[in-house]
């Protein structure tokens, strides 16, 4: 520590040590063979367990507490001075009463454990559009996952220098040792979790929870909730977005950045194979995008983290070819289940279950079990540069220009498989709405939305209402650079519930027309919503798709948006009058575009 040239640093770790009481503090340098202690720990500890290293090398399985498997929302805070400036959508307690619970849980909450010290990037160390944190935590898991997720040690002391800029990012699982008390494979403390930020003074204090976005700090916390209000005070954005690089058979790129709530696939769509013969898309990032303005006026781009922590579920050589090629080793699996053999399996990596496979909480399982094999949120962590499809300029200190940004949700009515926006403006309203539906509720229904602007819901660090004023500024920067904005639904199901398009390495046609739209190349049609594909403009060839489905795919659904306008607008009300003029705006002169067009028709 004392070689440490940074003094707040030092002396923040010395204030923190004396809090938690740990039995050590160890300061991370990053190097494999700190990597390789960590994870022999882990299996010392029965937290982690190799997989057979002849199918899996350098891979391990992880099972939690099963009272720790996901983000807690409910435990989330945005304890800004103001109540006002968290706005409704988040949880907020005072900063003062706050804190005094943040000293008393912290206290001795260390016990008996070693504190890490972990330096870390979010972004290429050194880029202008990258930041840094220091995260202290009393869980070795979490160090062998930044160490994955993010650029850890010694590089990013040096950075720092003797004063650079950091987020403080403290981290307990809140379950200290002693007094009798033994440790366990995944310490954690239920009962009491606090997931805590302070936006004024950039501060994150994650207490209780050993999982995920609670505990690898970086990410949700550090790389969304508190950027965000960076984002807002500094003019950029930190948003919960994929990018993406597309090529034409020309050889022509494009990069593309797009919003989409949890679990509607970002990844698959971030690592996608194309079936347009000579097109191509290529990985930047499956999460996460910060974007600031260039010198020429563009935006640009980059993936705050060095890795990925999807979601296993669901992910199959179906729908992410990739990414299992990206798992096929140095990856830790986190409540999948195992099978006999000493592999990973679960639910949609395969039609039929292997048969005596071991369950995410170690009991032996079998189809007809009354859970699934795999935990819904089980979760991978592998290094994104083990990803056959990443693009060679995806750690660019520069950032990578983005033409077009995307929103989506998931919609079963209503909103069509892509529509353009006319303008900035409008495209912010089209992210300011994103919602999904409870898919097997909503066939043919406007109802029973949970709105999601931009994908932001949970990871807004501020009002959300002024969330969107932040936007609309933005737009007033360097207008004639702006990326166009494009709102997709791959969800789309017809009146017997089933999936109007086939979506996954198919999505490839709607980001070709994207791409040319970019260069007004690709025909679209004026519609009261937006700007639509011409009859002709989507490329179709090859692709099995009835002209009813199409029509369907690609309606201006005048009843549903004329039924869901009052929503929306009942929406931008529970902000209080704080949602800006321009969207209430737009949402007006569309009902009036929708009567205009009732009026034609009828
Ligand atoms: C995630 C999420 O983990 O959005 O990426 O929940
Ligand atoms: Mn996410």
């Amino acid at each position: 520590m004392e070689n440490v040239a940074h003094r707040r640093l030092r002396d923040w770790v010395r204030t923190m040590s004396r809090l938690c009481e740990p039995e050590n503090v160890v300061w991370c340098d990053g190097s494999a063979a700190e990597r390789a202690a960590i994870w022999e720990g882990l299996v010392r500890q029965g937290t982690a367990k190799p997989l057979n290293q002849k199918l899996r090398p350098g891979s391990f399985i992880v099972r939690s507490d099963p009272a720790d498997v996901a983000r807690v929302e409910d435990r989330t805070f945005i304890c800004s001075a103001n109540r006002d400036d968290a706005g409704p959508t988040n949880n907020w307690v005072a900063p003062d009463e706050m804190r005094a619970t943040m000293q008393r849980l912290f206290a001795g909450a260390m016990r008996g454990r070693t504190m890490y010290v972990i330096p870390f990037s979010m972004g290429p160390i050194g880029s202008d559009i990258a930041h840094i944190g220091v995260q202290l935590t009393d869980s070795p898991y979490v160090v062998g996952s930044m160490h994955v997720m993010t650029r850890v040690g010694s590089r990013v002391l040096e950075q720092l220098g003797e004063d650079g800029r950091f987020v403080p990012c403290i981290h307990s699982v809140g379950s200290p040792i002693g007094d009798g008390s033994e440790d366990v494979p995944w310490p954690c403390n239920p009962n009491e979790r606090y997931i805590v930020h302070f936006p004024e003074t950039r501060e994150i204090w994650s207490y209780g929870s050993g999982y995920g976005g609670n505990a690898l700090l970086g990410k949700k916390c550090f790389a969304l909730r508190i950027a965000s209000v960076m984002a807002r005070d500094e003019g950029w954005l930190a948003e919960h977005m994929l990018i993406v690089k597309v090529t034409d058979p020309a050889g022509r790129t494009r990069y593309m950045a797009g919003a989409f709530p949890s679990a509607c696939g970002k990844t698959n769509l971030a690592m996608l194979t194309p079936t347009l013969p000579g097109w191509r898309v290529e990985t930047i990032g499956d999460d996460i995008c910060w974007m600031k303005f260039g010198a020429d006026g563009r935006l640009y781009a980059i993936n705050p983290e060095a890795g990925f922590f999807g979601v296993a579920p669901g992910t199959s050589i179906l729908s992410n070819p990739n990414a299992l090629r990206t798992l096929e080793r140095n990856s830790v699996f986190t409540n999948v289940a195992e099978t006999p053999d000493g592999d990973v399996w679960w639910e949609g990596m395969t039609d039929i279950p292997p048969e005596r496979l071991t369950d995410w909480q170690g009991l032996p399982w079998a189809p007809g079990n009354s859970g699934p094999a795999a935990h819904p949120n089980a979760r991978f962590t592998v290094a994104a540069h083990q990803c056959p499809v990443i693009a060679p300029e995806w750690e660019d200190p520069a950032g990578v220009p983005i033409s077009a940004i995307l929103f989506g949700g998931r919609r079963a009515s209503v909103v069509p498989l892509v529509n353009e926006a006319r303008d900035w403006t409008q495209g912010v309203y089209f992210g300011s709405i994103i919602a999904s539906e409870k898919t097997a509720a909503a066939a043919g229904r406007v109802g029973e939305l949970r709105r999601d602007p931009m994908a932001m819901l949970p990871f807004c660090g501020y009002n959300m209402a002024d969330y969107w004023s932040h936007w609309l500024r933005m737009g007033t920067r360097n207008s004639a650079h702006l990326p166009r904005i494009f709102y997709v639904n791959w969800f789309r199901r017809d009146d017997r519930g089933r999936f109007l398009w086939p979506g996954f390495g198919e999505n490839a046609r709607v980001l070709k027309w994207i791409f040319e739209r970019c260069d007004n190349d690709a025909g679209a049609i004026d519609a009261p919503i937006g700007r639509l594909p011409s009859p002709d403009a989507l490329d179709l060839h090859g692709l099995k798709l009835d002209n009813d489905a199409l029509h369907d795919l690609l309606r201006v659904d005048t009843d549903g948006w004329r039924q869901e306008i009052p929503l929306i607008r009942e929406y931008y009300h529970s902000f209080g009058g704080r949602a800006p003029d321009a969207l209430l705006g737009e949402s007006l002169a569309l009902a009036g575009r929708l009567d205009a067009a009732q009026g034609s028709a009828a």
